[in-house]
Order: C-alpha cells, then sequence, then structure tokens
C-alpha cells in the first residue's frame, strides 16, 4: 500500500513570541521540522506533504534539500482545514500519515507500529497517558473501551478533563476515508476551527473500526508551544544522546554537562571531561580524551589524541597521537597527521601539519603546508593576506622556525632550514642553511633615562 505523509506547520506558534516560524526553532541545532521529515523519511513514504503557512518561505528554504510536496495553507482555518489542502495531491489508494511539525521526537518504532498495524485500517491514531493532560484532546471511551470522540480541552467539561488518556495529534486514514470525512467537517465549535479530530466522530457514525497505538513515552509526543518546553525536551534528547555515547563506549565525567548536537562515532575508552559541546558530524577514534569547555564541530579525530581544555575545533581532521591545547583554536581545513602538538594559543587555519611537527606556543598558521619534524617556535606568524589575496607558506620536513618569526607568503623554507628569532622573512631560503633577519644589536654607554619635567 502507498504511504503519503502529511506534516501539519503552517500553525502560527503564537506561544513563542517570535519572528521565526516556529517549527524552525532548534532541538539539538536542528529544526523542529526537520528532525520530523528525518523521522519521515525513515518510513520511505511515497510523498511527503508539508502543510505551511505562516512565513512559509522560510521553512521552505530550511528544507530545500528534500523533495517535498509543498501545500500552502493561507488561512489557518483549523488541523482538518489543513490536511484537506494536501488531499488534492494524495492517490484514493494511499494511507495517509498525519505528523505534526511541533513534535520533534515522534519515535519511528511507533509509526512503524501504527502502519503496520494487523487491524482493520480505518483510522489509527496514536494516544497516550499523561498525568497532566491538560490543553490536549482526550480521547473518550465507551464502556466496552472502544474510542468514540476525541474532545478538546476548550470543549472539555469536568469529566472529560480527568481523562488522561490523550491524542498525540498523529493519526493514521486511507485517503478515500479522510476525503469523504473532512468533506463533512464543520467548525461549531469553541476555536470556531474544522477539527481534524472531529473525524472520530464520523468513522464512529459509520461502524468504521478504529484503533490506537500508544508509548509510555511521553517525549515522544511531547509537541512544542513555547520556549520552555523547547527546553525541556532540549534536555531529554540530550540525555538520550550522551547515555548512547556512554553505552557505546565514551566515559562522561558528568552526562549533564555534555551537548550534543548531531552525530558522534566513539571508539573505545574516550573519555569527556565537563563542559564539551560536539556538534555536527564527529568521529572519535580508542581512547580519544578531551578537555573540559572544549567545543567541537565536524571532526574526524583519530586514536589516542588528547584535546586539553578550552579549545575550540572546526571542520579538522586530527591523527593519532596528536596533543591540542589548551587553547588552541583548529579552523576549518586543518588537516593534522599523526604526533602533532598544537599548544596554547595557536590557531591553525587551511593548513596541513605533517607527522611529528610542533606548534606550541601564540602562533598563527594559514593556508600552510608544513613538513614532518618541524619546530615552529612561539609568536611565530604566517602572513598570508595581502589585504586582496591569501598566499601559501611551505615549511619542509625538519626545519626550525625560531621566535617572533614572520613568514610573508608566498614564502618556502626548505627542509632542514633554521631561521633565526625575531627574523621577517620574504624570500625562500634554502635547505640546510641558517637564515635570519635582524637589525645590528647597538649598546649606548652611559645612556640616561629621561626624567619628568618640572614647570
Ligand atoms: C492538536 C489536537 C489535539 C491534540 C494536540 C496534540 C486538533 C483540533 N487538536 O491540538 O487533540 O491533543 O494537537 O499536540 O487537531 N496547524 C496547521 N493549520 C491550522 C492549525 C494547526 O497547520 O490551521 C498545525 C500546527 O502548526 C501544528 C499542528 O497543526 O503543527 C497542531 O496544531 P495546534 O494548534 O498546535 O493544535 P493543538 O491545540 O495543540
Ligand atoms: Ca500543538
Amino acid at each position: 500500500m502507498k504511504l503519503s505523509i502529511v506534516i501539519l506547520a503552517a500553525g502560527l506558534g503564537k506561544r513563542m513570541y517570535s519572528d521565526l516560524p516556529k517549527v524552525l526553532h532548534k532541538l539539538a541545532d536542528k529544526p523542529l521540522i526537520r528532525h520530523v521529515v528525518d523521522t519521515a523519511l525513515t518510513l520511505q513514504p511515497d510523498s511527503i506533504h508539508i502543510v505551511y503557512g505562516h512565513k512559509g518561505e522560510q521553512v521552505r528554504e530550511a528544507l530545500h534539500d528534500i523533495d517535498i510536496d509543498w501545500v500552502e495553507q493561507a488561512e489557518q482555518l483549523g488541523t482538518g482545514h489543513a490536511v484537506a489542502q494536501a488531499l488534492p495531491h494524495i492517490a484514493d489508494d494511499a494511507m495517509v500519515l498525519v505528523l505534526c511539525g511541533d513534535v520533534p521526537l515522534i519515535n519511528p518504532n511507533l509509526l512503524q507500529m501504527l502502519c503496520t498495524s494487523p487491524e482493520p485500517h480505518s483510522l489509527g491514531v496514536v494516544t497516550v497517558e499523561l498525568d497532566n493532560p491538560y490543553g490536549y484532546g482526550r480521547i473518550v471511551r465507551n464502556a466496552q473501551g472502544k474510542v468514540v470522540r476525541i474532545v478538546e480541552e476548550k470543549e472539555a467539561d469536568a469529566s472529560i478533563q480527568s481523562i488522561k488518556e490523550i491524542n498525540a495529534g498523529i493519526f493514521l486514514i486511507p485517503a478515500a476515508n479522510l476525503r469523504s470525512w473532512l468533506g463533512s467537517l464543520n467548525n461549531n465549535n469553541a476555536q470556531g476551527e474544522y477539527y481534524l479530530t472531529d473525524v472520530v466522530d464520523l468513522a464512529v457514525q459509520e461502524n468504521q473500526p478504529i484503533y490506537t497505538t500508544t508509548t509510555d513515552n511521553i517525549y515522544e509526543v511531547m509537541g512544542i508551544n513555547d520556549r520552555i518546553q523547547l527546553a525541556k525536551l532540549e534536555r531529554y534528547y540530550q540525555t538520550q544522546q550522551v547515555q548512547n555515547l556512554m553505552l557505546a563506549g565514551a566515559t562522561v565525567r558528568d552526562p549533564a554537562r555534555l551537548d550534543i548536537r548531531g552525530t558522534v562515532q566513539t571508539g573505545r575508552d574516550v573519555s569527556i571531561d565537563i563542559n564539551v559541546i560536539l556538534e555536527g558530524d564527529i568521529i572519535l577514534g580508542n581512547r580519544v580524551k578531551i578537555g573540559s569547555n572544549t567545543v567541537i564541530r565536524n571532526a574526524k579525530i583519530a586514536d589516542n589524541v588528547e584535546i586539553l581544555s578550552n579549545c575550540v575545533i572546526e571542520d579538522v581532521v586530527i591523527g593519532a597521537g596528536c596533543k591540542i591545547g589548551p587553547f588552541a583554536r583548529l579552523r576549518p581545513e586543518a588537516r593534522l597527521a599523526e604526533d602533532v602538538h598544537i599548544g596554547n594559543f595557536v590557531e591553525i587555519k587551511k593548513s596541513t601539519v605533517a607527522q611529528g611537527s610542533k606548534i606550541n606556543h601564540l602562533s598563527y598558521i594559514g593556508d600552510s603546508e608544513i613538513g614532518s619534524k618541524v619546530n615552529i617556535g612561539a609568536g611565530t606568524i604566517t602572513c598570508n593576506y595581502d589585504g586582496a589575496n591569501k598566499h601559501k607558506t611551505i615549511i619542509g620536513d625538519r626545519a626550525f622556525i625560531g621566535s617572533d618569526t614572520q613568514l610573508v607568503a608566498p614564502v618556502t623554507v626548505a627542509e632542514g632550514a633554521t631561521i633565526g628569532a625575531g627574523s621577517t622573512i620574504t624570500q625562500d631560503t634554502p635547505p640546510e642553511t641558517l637564515t635570519f633577519s635582524r637589525v645590528p644589536q647597538k649598546t649606548i654607554d652611559g645612556w640616561q633615562r629621561p626624567t619628568k619635567k618640572k614647570i
């Protein structure tokens, strides 16, 4: 059977008090709606339809890389009206799965269960028992336990308000049924809206079987309406992510003080200290150590690498046995081979550093190729930018760069060359030689320091 997924995302999100559409607010650095779409994709549907409205262009832009049928709901007249906008794009023989763009952590297994239920497929709905069901539509069952209605909070009397089983907002309905039921909805209710939930009534009138699937994990069906709920769900999600990392072999000093905003693959016996943020796609080799207060985004880090405290690392490849930090900054396209040492207040950008080289203190290395076993002294700067263009610095194997050297690119220091401290190098230097540029030192005997003038 064909599966079409409709994701509702046209609501205003009033309670966010935001210029950004609600579904673009981020959970673990990923827009809410992208979480939903990624989950939808795991079901391999025949089509995905997103109903958009409020600031829809931004929503479309945020998902431009995914093949989606965009359906505009110009006026937000209710969830039933929203689904109706997508129906003309869906074949009669398809099953329609309705999801909400503001329920980001819906579990793919739960949806799979709903979609593969052996019960007759006329109307399936996900329900959950909540201690505090306030605000949700309540599931009303008859004496035989059969679902007969969903009643919204605004229409609920005291006895209905006491029902703890709620509608998670996720439905599975054959397109043909949905088409006929949506056509008979009305908006005679407290909010003057066409409620999708009223299709339950219509199914019951036609004696169509209704089946329910449930979960005991409330976070899977929690909708985001305000920033407090967003923060709660972020915490829950982080706890899950960090637990998965620990189960895969990483020691985390304090699970509450590690945030994972992306995917992390960990080797064995990795250890991560407190206040670390891991973003994007990260691969950690065996026995990698990450010190406190470090931020790493998109990195491939090989075995036995030690990253000390307070480093900021982005888009890099770090070879086995490297030692980084404390207070180092590795910027995009830094490529370090094995056993490289990068010390405090060193910035590396778009440069390769070959095996065993050391840049231990206060240096800027940009647009460079550095050979193996090179020693770069404190305060070395590759002057890579002439105000208009970037130029390359090449340093051969075993070169030794004295402290406080400026290498004015484009320039090559050949292998085995030594540069004397305090040099400004503007021309290529030959291999196995000493080069320095230095103002001769002078001493003036009997020189007196100036004193303050008396008026
Ligand atoms: C809805 C359900 C409620 C359920 C709850 C679960 C209805 C009438 N009520 O209530 O039973 O317990 O979800 O979270 O369905 N939307 C549109 N167009 C509209 C209106 C809404 O696209 O015209 C979208 C919203 O962007 C949102 C979703 O539909 O993604 C749900 O709408 P919302 O207004 O949040 O419904 P609730 O009051 O939460
Ligand atoms: Ca909602």
